[in-house]
């Protein structure tokens, strides 16, 4: 099981010791062109999460290519890059560029409004564009995720990450939306049933890799995503008010797999969902 951050939530070049605390570090998405983002606010609390609307703010691919990754390489931990796009074309012509990363496609920002391709139609041309490994990043608010996955894996992506954020809104003390958009997308600990849905009903769907994130705070919702049919397991919200977290939740990830019987987390691996199959029969 590889430990993660989730791609937005961790700035490897401010934080450099936090991202080589991860198994991997995955980047904030980059698209083809310089991206300022929404206007602010783009960011607000609320009382069992975040909503953000930054809008994929990023120096584009060139600037990524040139400068950032460079430095990111220089840490000497294995790299995720996470890419977006408004067209499979564009998604394909930055993969095509990335040697030596894991790729992770973004289809799911709920933050931009132009309405991408099908995510599997991205994934066939990334997948025409790289040998490198391709996860999927699909949103929570597919309506069958289990048909979208098997759509994925047959277009030819090795691993599925799961999920973005849900569309929310926060209301000011006018009761005007708190976030300069309006919606955003909303992450923290009210994802993880929502989280543990997603990656419960992938996992049905297929036996790729799947990356499982949404709430994560402790050890034990971790342990509940590897349950679930999570490969790996990634850490979002909580970094914000924890740097710490990734050493603290494999500490306790490890303690919640004993606890629930488990010489290590991974053999708790799809119990879940094994448990439910023989219910079900
Ligand atoms: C401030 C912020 C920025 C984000 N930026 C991205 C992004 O650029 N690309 C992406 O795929 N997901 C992005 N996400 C979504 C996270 O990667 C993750 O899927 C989501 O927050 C659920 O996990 P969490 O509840 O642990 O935060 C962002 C989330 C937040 C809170």
């Amino acid at each position: 099981m590889l430990l993660l951050n989730a791609s937005g939530c961790l700035d490897a070049l401010t934080a450099p010791d936090i991202a080589s605390s991860f198994d991997a570090f995955v980047t904030k998405t980059v698209t083809p062109e310089p991206r300022r983002g929404n206007t602010p606010v783009r960011i607000a609390e609320t009382d069992f999460g975040m909503l953000n609307a930054i809008g994929l703010a990023n120096p584009g691919r060139e600037v990524f290519l040139a400068e950032t990754l460079p430095q990111l390489r220089a840490l000497n931990v294995p790299l995720w890059v996470s890419v977006g796009g408004f067209a499979a074309h564009e998604y394909a012509e930055t993969c095509a560029r990335l040697d030596n990363v894991t790729i992770e496609l973004n289809l799911s920002c709920p933050n931009v409004d132009e309405a991408p391709e099908s995510a599997a139609e991205i994934v066939a041309a990334c997948r025409e564009a790289t040998a490198n490994p391709l996860y999927a990043k699909v949103s929570p608010h597919s309506w069958d995720l289990a048909e979208t996955v098997r759509a994925i894996e047959a277009a030819g992506a090795d691993g599925v990450s799961l999920v973005n954020t849900l569309r929310g809104v926060a209301l000011d003390s006018h009761l005007h939306p708190t976030l300069a958009r309006g919606a955003g997308g909303y992450s923290g600990p009210a994802l993880k049933p929502v989280a543990l849905a997603a990656v419960f009903a992938a996992r049905r769907a297929t036996e790729l890799p799947i990356v499982g994130m949404g709430g994560v705070c402790n050890g034990r919702d971790a342990l509940e995503l590897i349950a679930c049919g999570a490969t790996h397991v990634a850490l979002g919200t909580v970094l914000f008010a924890d740097p710490g977290a990734p050493g603290r939740v494999r500490e306790e990830l490890e303690a919640e797999a004993a606890r629930a019987g488990f010489d290590r987390p991974a053999d708790a691996f799809g119990v879940a969902v094994d448990g439910v199959a023989r219910l079900a029969n």
